[in-house]
């Protein structure tokens, strides 16, 4: 079968896929433009081998669609939702967005700087920082496969609706709320020693009134350069945050502490 027969036969198997009883399923058309846009030859490989390994069984609907990454609600072959985040491979504005990210990480010294190449490293990022994460006891979704640049990780949310996101959905205890997010702010620090880096009310979920963070690909370790700044800019918006809602919040001088268990607050 030559290349190009190959991708068709993928693409077929892909549309076969849509389970057709579920009401969230996307319409053909607009599955046709997903696998244009999205699915490029490489990520339509590396999703094959996903489903061959189980990690994937049904793809359903996009859940959401940022500029870097769609993020699709799944099936993996045990019957389990799964979440599945595809990080765009073409561009180049997203490229240069998550560049100083990667640089400076040890872990990622020896990557390519072509697009193709950061884009991966991003993914494993994004994976690797989710295991650390999750071993230091914070709650994150929990990280099952990367492949290329397609991660796989435990669904927030039921029946392919996502949990809120703390922006939109504020829990009742909105004090003990704010105590458990700092206090996972700490065990990344201390724990997993890292800074999240892009944490705000957008990429923290609200699941049965617990707090998950999400969007953790851009999170350095505290031997980065910008760790400090970073962890700085972190708090700074999850306190703006819980005062604008009318939580009594502590000094950043003093949370800063705190979370580098240096003090109480
Ligand atoms: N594990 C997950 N389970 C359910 N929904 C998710 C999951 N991860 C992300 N999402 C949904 O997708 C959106 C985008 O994901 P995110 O990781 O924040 O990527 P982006 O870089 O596009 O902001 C989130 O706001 C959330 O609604
Ligand atoms: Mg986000």
């Amino acid at each position: 079968m030559s290349e190009n027969e190959e991708y068709e036969k993928l693409r077929r198997i892909e549309i076969e896929r849509i389970d057709k009883r579920r009401i969230k399923r996307i319409k053909d058309e607009d599955f046709y433009e997903t696998v244009e846009e999205v699915f490029d030859k490489l990520t339509l490989m590396a999703l094959y081998e996903l489903i061959n390994r189980g990690f994937i069984h049904v793809m359903y609907g996009v859940v959401n669609a940022g500029k870097g990454a769609r993020v699709y609600w799944a099936e993996d072959a045990k019957g389990n939702d799964v979440a599945v985040k595809i990080y765009l491979t073409f561009s180049a504005e997203f490229r240069r967005s998550i560049l100083m990210y990667i640089e400076g990480d040890p872990r990622f010294t020896r990557v390519k700087r072509d697009t193709r190449s950061i884009i991966y490293a991003w993914a494993r990022k994004e994976f690797k920082n989710l295991q650390r994460a999750f071993n230091a006891g914070v709650r994150v979704p929990e990280p099952y496969a990367v492949n290329k640049n397609i991660l796989v990780m435990e669904f927030i949310g039921e029946g392919g609706v996502p949990a809120p996101l703390l922006k939109d959905y504020l829990p009742p205890n909105l004090e003990d709320f704010f105590l458990k997010v700092l206090n996972y702010v700490k065990l990344l620090y201390t724990r997993a020693s890292l800074v999240h880096a892009d944490l705000s009310e957008y990429n923290i979920m609200v699941w049965n009134d617990e707090p998950v963070f999400i969007d953790i690909g851009q999170a350095v370790l505290l031997s980065h350069p910008m760790a400090e700044e970073f962890l700085v800019r972190d708090l700074n918006n999850i306190l703006r945050f819980f005062h604008k809602n009318d939580v009594d919040v502590p000094e950043l001088e003093d949370v800063l502490r705190w979370v580098k268990g240096e003090g109480g607050i």
